[in-house]
């Protein structure tokens, strides 16, 4: 176990903010006899999908619970019992290695495993709740252990019961994943299509390895890399609207692209909106806008957590006056003192 006063807070945007106390566990046993923790608590994992607006006065758990077990699931499946401190692309490239499939496609995802159980992390027409079969943890009031099955996880976009009515409340200990021995790639994108017809591949040759890699080169070439440029992936969530909303933008917008969500509802990206609005590559102060991938917001060196969340603020602003939606942001934003939270 390790334990820190003053702690530097690891995280992508590479913004400066310290814990009062930073507490890092190794087994479920640690965690339990760190239990209750007095004051305001934070569990994180990687940090890359967080905007710190200053010092956390409380203390940030992390999990580095790493331990990785399978076994033998139904229908040639395995059910693979992991740490949620293992960091999720590791966990890709592991089950790849081992022939077991069906996270291909989030490949290159930062962030760790219990993160991706929370946030339900997607990409590429893949989401984590299609591969999660159970969620272990422990109730930070209480000290009680449990275990949930995906369908009691209320999965959605980008949503779970972690980031709702759990919210704060939970420590996740272990992600168990219900993978395939059988490789059946998810190649709906139409990015991946391009990249197997530039490469003379089909669904038959395409291997486990080249889908991994074609999902690597994609979110190269439009994703900045946080070690250089500091950012926290999609800053907002693409926004599910009536379609009748989306007709009204399509009378004026005929290029509009949306994703059927149901019948009543579509999804718009939220990188098109943003586009519109004149925001692509534009900056405010030291952060701003991606020039090729909108939904992205970057700290061009130096950028304080003020003036992400201004341009952030900013963004909302113009989508709002010119489209009548408000756009979600899809990082979580921690404010110095609980207090100061929604
Ligand atoms: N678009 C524009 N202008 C641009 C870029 C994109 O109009 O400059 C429009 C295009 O219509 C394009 C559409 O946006 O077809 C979608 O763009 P893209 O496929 O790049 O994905 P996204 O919807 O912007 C989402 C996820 C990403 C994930 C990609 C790929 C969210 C919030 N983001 O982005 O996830 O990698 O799909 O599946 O759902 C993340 O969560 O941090 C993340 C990067």
């Amino acid at each position: 176990m390790i334990r820190e006063k003053e702690y530097n807070i690891p995280n992508t945007f590479g913004l400066k903010a310290r814990a009062r106390h930073f507490v890092e566990y190794a087994s479920e046993a640690d965690l339990l006899s760190l239990l209750p923790v007095e004051g305001p608590v934070l569990h994180m994992g990687a940090g890359s999908n967080l905007l710190f607006m200053g010092d956390y006065e409380g203390t940030v758990l992390h999990s580095a619970i790493t331990d990785i077990t399978p076994t033998e699931g139904p229908a040639g499946e395995v059910l693979l019992r992991v740490g949620s401190g293992v960091t999720f692309d590791h966990l890709v490239e592991h089950c790849i290695r081992q022939g077991w499939h069906g996270l291909e496609n989030l490949s290159l995802i930062p962030g760790e495993v219990g993160a991706s159980a929370v946030q339900n992390i997607g990409a590429y027409g893949v989401e984590a709740c299609q591969s999660i079969h159970c969620v272990e943890g422990v109730m930070l009031d209480t000290g009680a252990r449990f275990s949930m099955p995906t369908a009691e996880c209320r999965y959605a976009y980008r949503q779970s019961i972690f980031k709702q009515e759990l919210r704060g409340r939970v420590a996740i200990t272990y992600v168990t994943f219900r993978l395939s021995r059988e490789f059946r790639p998810q190649i709906g994108y139409g990015g991946i299509r391009q990249a197997m017809a530039e490469q003379g591949l089909d669904e038959h040759t395409l291997t486990p390895e080249a889908l991994r890699s074609i999902i690597i080169g994609i979110r190269r070439r439009k994703l900045p890399d946080p070690d250089v440029q500091g950012n926290a992936g999609s800053f907002f969530m693409n926004p599910i609207v009536e379609r009748s909303l989306y007709e009204d933008i399509l009378r004026r917008w005929p290029q509009a692209p949306h994703y059927d969500v149901d019948a009543t509802r579509v999804k718009i990206p939220a990188a098109w909106l943003i586009e519109q609005c004149g925001w692509k590559g534009r900056a405010m102060g030291h952060a701003a806008v991606h020039a090729i991938q909108p939904l992205v917001l970057v700290n061009m060196g130096g950028a304080t957590a003020r003036e992400i969340l201004a341009l952030c603020q900013a963004v909302q602003q113009s989508v709002e006056e010119r489209f009548g939606i408000c756009l979600q942001p899809e990082v979580n934003i921690i404010h110095s003192h609980p207090t100061m939270l929604p």
